[in-house]
């Protein structure tokens, strides 16, 4: 059998930084995906190949001797192996159209495709494993992860997100279309985390004030998000920008990105852990921007939110 799994990349609409300190915060599934595909093999190896490279593990071996870009996905196979009492290995094959390194969550979604993937092997198709499964292997390269990106990866549609409490859906007949300016410098989630976390422990009362700033932001947020008040909406994010500057993670690149997608939209920010990837902004679908499109030196795209998460199938 032949096992194949598909999940989405992300968007944070508000909240990036400040979910990692319990805070909420709002993401949407973009129609952006990465496909896994996997099968039993009569070898006692995982192997591995992307557009990464490949690799091919002995089974036995230790998670943290296997080279990071490769160490969730073996993390993965190796939990379900030995779960399974499995005497043989797998063989993952990874294929992504998500940009990768740009905030995009081409990882988690990589993470939670291979999750879905290898469990579905072993006739389990539980979302609540697949993605304690993803979370956990993210973690083996980015220990703090909030676990965010792949929770939107698996339940798809626009979900408020904190930490303890886990998601909720935010129910919305609305359809809401962005474009993403692609800055093209790669940043490392991992240490821009690390770099927010030194400036919260160094200025301990503004990061408290921004936090409950950025929650009363997200409660008025939500509000308009529910009345498809597009105006406010793009207030917020461009207030949310604001937020983001004052922690450190945007950079005079992405500013000048945002001060000018900001005049053809209804407001801009970065999305995911900043200090490079991308820049989001809200648009309503039938805003012409192609003169945008066609004359910035950045690569453009125009996503919109998808209401399925992870799927699986078996050919
Ligand atoms: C990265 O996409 C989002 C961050 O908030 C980190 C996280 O939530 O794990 C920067």
């Amino acid at each position: 059998m032949t096992s194949i799994a598909k999940a989405p990349g992300k968007i944070i609409i508000f909240g990036e930084h400040f979910v990692v300190y319990e805070n909420t915060a709002i993401l949407g599934a973009i129609n952006k995906y990465a496909t896994v595909t996997t099968e039993k093999t009569n070898t006692d190896n995982i192997l591995i190949s992307s557009s990464l490279g490949q690799s091919s593990i002995k089974k036995d071996e230790d998670v943290s001797n296997v080279e990071k870009k490769f160490r969730p996905f073996f993390y993965i196979a190796k939990q379900v192996i030995e779960k399974n009492n499995f005497d043989k290995g797998i063989a993952i094959k990874i294929e992504s159209d998500i940009p990768i390194g740009a905030g995009l969550g081409s990882s988690s979604a990589c993470c939670v495709a291979a999750a879905a993937s290898i469990l579905n092997l072993f006739n389990n198709t539980d979302e609540k494993e697949v993605l304690e499964l993803a979370i956990n292997a993210e973690k083996t390269i980015f220990p703090n992860t909030s676990g965010a990106d792949c929770t939107v990866s698996v339940s798809g549609g626009i979900i408020e997100y904190q930490k303890e409490k886990g998601f909720s859906k935010i129910e919305t007949e609305n359809e809401f279309n962005f474009i993403i300016i692609d800055s093209e410098q790669v940043h490392s989630t991992d240490k821009v985390v690390e770099r927010v976390r030194k400036f919260k422990e160094n200025n301990s009362e503004v990061f408290t004030e921004l936090c409950s700033e950025e929650e009363r932001l997200i409660t008025k947020a939500l509000d308009s998000m529910k009345k498809n008040d597009l105006e406010t909406i793009g207030k917020c994010m461009a207030q949310n920008q604001m937020f983001l500057e004052q922690i450190g993670v945007s950079n005079d690149e992405l500013l000048s990105i945002t001060k000018e997608i900001e005049k053809i939209t209804f407001g801009a920010k970065i999305t995911g852990a900043g200090d490079g990837g991308c820049i989001i902004a809200l648009t309503k679908k039938d805003d012409d921007l192609s003169e945008y499109v066609n004359t910035t030196k950045y690569q453009t795209y125009h996503v919109t939110i998808q209401k399925t998460g992870m799927q699986v199938f078996n050919t």
